[in-house]
């Protein structure tokens, strides 16, 4: 397929006055494009998310797998290329299987459909590391069988089979891209689970000991945010089209390592101790990223130590969170 620009292009951003999406919106208006159109629920997102109010955004407050079909059509009106990124997400909805088969299953198709009839160029949807289902064994590669053991997981999956649907039957060009875990500022830190990352920074800059759960051994991979939307455009704007990609920094991080870099970044007397196992207890998750860098030419560049150190400066300049 040809390569795309995004200069004076409408797009349409699902999820855009969330964490990841937030950043895309800024960079998209960054690459000249003419017109964003945010579609989200604000049931994790919130417009201060999108910063000063850019006349080229639009924001459009519609629930994906409830809201009127209409408001989707109206939305999608000369849109060429669309990021779905608006998610119920397996931290957030561990306890509402059906809100999430509903926002991420229903509210998929729904979206496929108006953008059938809106005659939408090319997709980029985010699928997500639990759609490989593992918790163990060696880095996540394309090619493997997903198994995914979560209905956020099942769903995310799902989602690249409908988007598979969508494209056999209009054309449509697509690309799919597995996130491994994204950090950085703007993070959700609402109520319920809490990534280790900003629980880790609340804990430090409220002046309490970090914790460790277990031994520290489970490893990760983290990618910086700017890096997973620099991905995120290329798989937008590349050549290469119709294939899922992981986003990862292709690196595992255990968490001991993890937590010992931020109690260094804050200082003084900050410090960690060992807490009781959980449920991540010897796991492994890491994306084999040869993929994406042969065929998109991208790599992760933000190390992780200057990623944590903005991550938290950013934290530094936001109230407590609810249940922190
Ligand atoms: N953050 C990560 O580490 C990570 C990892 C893997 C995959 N992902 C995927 O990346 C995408 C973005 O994640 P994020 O971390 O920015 O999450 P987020 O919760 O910060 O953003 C999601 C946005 O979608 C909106 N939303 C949720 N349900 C909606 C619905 N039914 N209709 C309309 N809007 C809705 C929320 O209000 C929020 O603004 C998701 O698709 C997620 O599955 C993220």
């Amino acid at each position: 397929m040809a390569a795309l620009s995004l200069s004076g292009r409408a797009v349409l951003v699902t999820g855009g006055a969330g964490f990841i999406g937030s950043h895309l919106v800024a960079r998209l208006l960054a690459e000249g494009a003419a017109r964003v159109v945010v579609v989200d629920s604000l049931r994790y997102g919130d417009l201060a998310n999108l910063g000063a109010s850019s006349e080229r955004v639009e924001l459009v407050r519609h629930e994906l797998g409830s809201g009127a079909r209409e408001e989707l059509d109206r939305a999608l009106r000369g849109v060429d290329v669309v990021f779905h990124l608006a998610a119920e997400k397996h931290n957030q909805s561990r306890d509402a299987p059906e809100r999430v088969v509903r926002a991420n299953v229903e509210g998929t198709v729904t979206l496929l459909e108006a953008c059938h009839a809106a005659g939408v160029r090319r997709i980029v949807y985010t699928s997500s590391l639990y759609a490989y289902g593992r918790m163990a064994g060696p880095p996540f590669v394309e090619t493997e069988l997903p198994a995914p053991r979560t209905v956020y997981g099942m769903s995310k999956l799902a989602g690249e089979h409908l988007l598979r649907w969508h494209a056999a039957r209009s054309g449509c060009e697509w690309n799919v891209l597995r996130y491994l875990f994204v950090y950085g500022p703007r993070q959700f830190a609402g109520m319920g689970y809490k990534s280790v990352i900003v629980k880790t920074c609340e804990r430090l800059l409220a002046g309490e000991a970090a914790v460790v759960h277990g031994d520290g051994e489970q490893t990760l991979d983290y990618v910086y945010v700017d890096d997973a939307v620099e991905a995120t455009l290329r798989a937008m704007t590349g050549e290469r089209t119709g294939e899922v990609f992981n986003v990862g920094s292709g690196r595992g991080t255990r968490v001991v390592d993890l937590v010992a870099e931020l109690v260094r970044a804050v200082g003084g007397d900050a410090t960690y101790r060992f807490g009781a196992a959980d449920w991540t207890a010897g796991s492994s998750r890491v994306g084999d990223v040869h993929k994406i860098a042969g065929a998109l030419g991208w790599r992760a560049a933000v190390p992780l130590a200057e990623g944590l150190r903005r991550t938290l400066e950013w934290t530094r300049t936001q109230p407590p969170s609810p249940d922190s």
